[in-house]
């Protein structure tokens, strides 16, 4: 039994999407119940990169060349979205594209290597380098981009996802050039300039704003802000350097009314600020308890998480006692999305995840305005 009451309305003006929008038609899907914190008759479960190596049919359909034109092929990509969908059974799907394509398509430079990840050839060194971010125009940069939502909306019977890289982790590919485990160059660039390191986050931040915003008009029903690497970070200087413009992504979203997500990978300190960012969910990764992370979020957001990704290269019986710890930490509390605490690793056996979905669904949510 699905409880209709417990939405709680927004506060804001709303840019009203239009009635047929999946956001209305899919109001009452578990996933968006759950990220608005409303009593759902299961817990949804994605995975964060459901998409991609582990699964057969994306490496057959893949082949070689860059991610980035496979995610210029709308077709291609659709279809990519909608492999683990069929497969696995999840709650939402994961637009196919990936965190760099706005500053790719705005020309800065930057390429996805497998095997690697972003690269760089001439990264961010100094203030003329920000005339390689002009704005981003969506509908001319990222046509296919939308084209691919819109081929969604009309396939999807569940909420499609759309994201964006938040500023701090896209600045620190565009400087260092590639990923990087110090952020040495990033952390330079940040104490030692500050004014230029606000100027480079804002031309991020409007990027993304831009980004999220078109595909949300398009036909996407929640965003999520990749803030992948801001665990680096300390508190302090998350609040000073980084905050202010994820806060603004997330301001400038929230007149269109769908749920917002923020996600980043060894974030343990910083979840309360990265809820005072203004998102209704917060992912977590696994080194923190979801009973401890509803505590560091004043229980003011629903969670998104946290399988530890490696559990799922074991055998079931391990997966199986992990998955079942994570619904009882959660609690009876709505406003759990099961999920892994950071993206699916290429060696999984996607029968595992198959497993983890099953187990989710059967037993996730009960106590939370199930019938007895
Ligand atoms: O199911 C999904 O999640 C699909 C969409 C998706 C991709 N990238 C596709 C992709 C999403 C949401 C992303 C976001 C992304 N990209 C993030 C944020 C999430 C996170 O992982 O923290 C980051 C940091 C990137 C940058 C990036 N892109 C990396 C580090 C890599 C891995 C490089 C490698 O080959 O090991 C990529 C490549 C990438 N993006 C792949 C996929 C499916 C795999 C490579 C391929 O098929 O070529």
């Amino acid at each position: 039994m699905v409880v209709r009451s417990g939405v709680s309305g927004s506060v804001h003006h709303s840019m009203q999407l239009p009635l047929e929008h999946p956001a209305h038609t899919l109001a009452d899907s578990a996933y968006l119940r759950a990220c608005r914190r409303a009593d759902a008759d299961h817990t949804p479960v994605w995975f964060q990169r459901q998409a991609g190596r582990s699964l057969p049919e994306y490496r057959a359909l893949r082949g070689e060349g860059s991610i980035l034109d496979a995610i210029a092929d709308p077709d291609l990509a659709a279809e990519i979205t909608l492999q683990p969908v069929r497969r696995y059974g999840v709650d939402a799907a994961i637009l196919f594209s990936d965190i760099v394509v706005p500053a790719a398509a705005v020309g800065f430079g930057i390429d996805v290597v497998p095997g690697v990840g972003p690269v760089a050839p001439e990264p961010f060194r100094g203030r003329a380098d920000l005339e390689r971010l002009r704005p981003l125009d969506p509908e001319g940069d990222t046509a296919y981009v939308l084209e691919t939502v819109r081929i969604l909306a009309r396939e999807l019977s569940i909420p499609l996802i759309g994201f964006a890289g938040a500023p701090f982790t896209i600045a620190s590919y565009l400087i260092e050039g590639r990923p990087s485990r110090e952020h040495a160059l990033t952390k330079s660039l940040m104490h030692g300039d500050p004014v230029l390191w606000h100027d480079l986050m804002e031309r991020i931040a409007d990027m993304a704003i831009a980004s999220l915003t078109s595909q949300v008009l398009a036909g996407a029903s929640a965003v999520q802000l990749f803030d992948s690497w801001a665990g680096a970070l300390a508190p302090r200087d998350y609040q000073e350097f980084v905050l202010p413009h994820s806060r603004r992504v997330f301001e400038a979203v929230a007149p269109l009314d769908v749920p917002r997500a923020h996600f980043g990978v060894g974030t343990g300190e910083l979840l309360g600020l990265m809820a005072d960012a203004g998102p209704e969910v917060v992912g977590v990764d696994w080194r923190v308890p979801l009973d401890e992370a509803r505590r560091r979020t004043g229980h003011r957001v629903a969670l998104q998480g946290n399988l530890d990704p490696a559990v799922c290269l074991g055998d079931w019986p391990t997966v199986e006692r992990q998955v079942r710890q994570i619904l009882t930490d959660a609690g009876p509390e709505p406003g759990h999305i099961f999920n892994l605490g950071h993206g699916v690793l290429p060696a999984t056996d996607p029968a595992i995840l198959e497993q983890v979905v099953a187990l989710v669904h059967d037993e996730g949510g009960r106590g939370a305005g199930a019938p007895t």
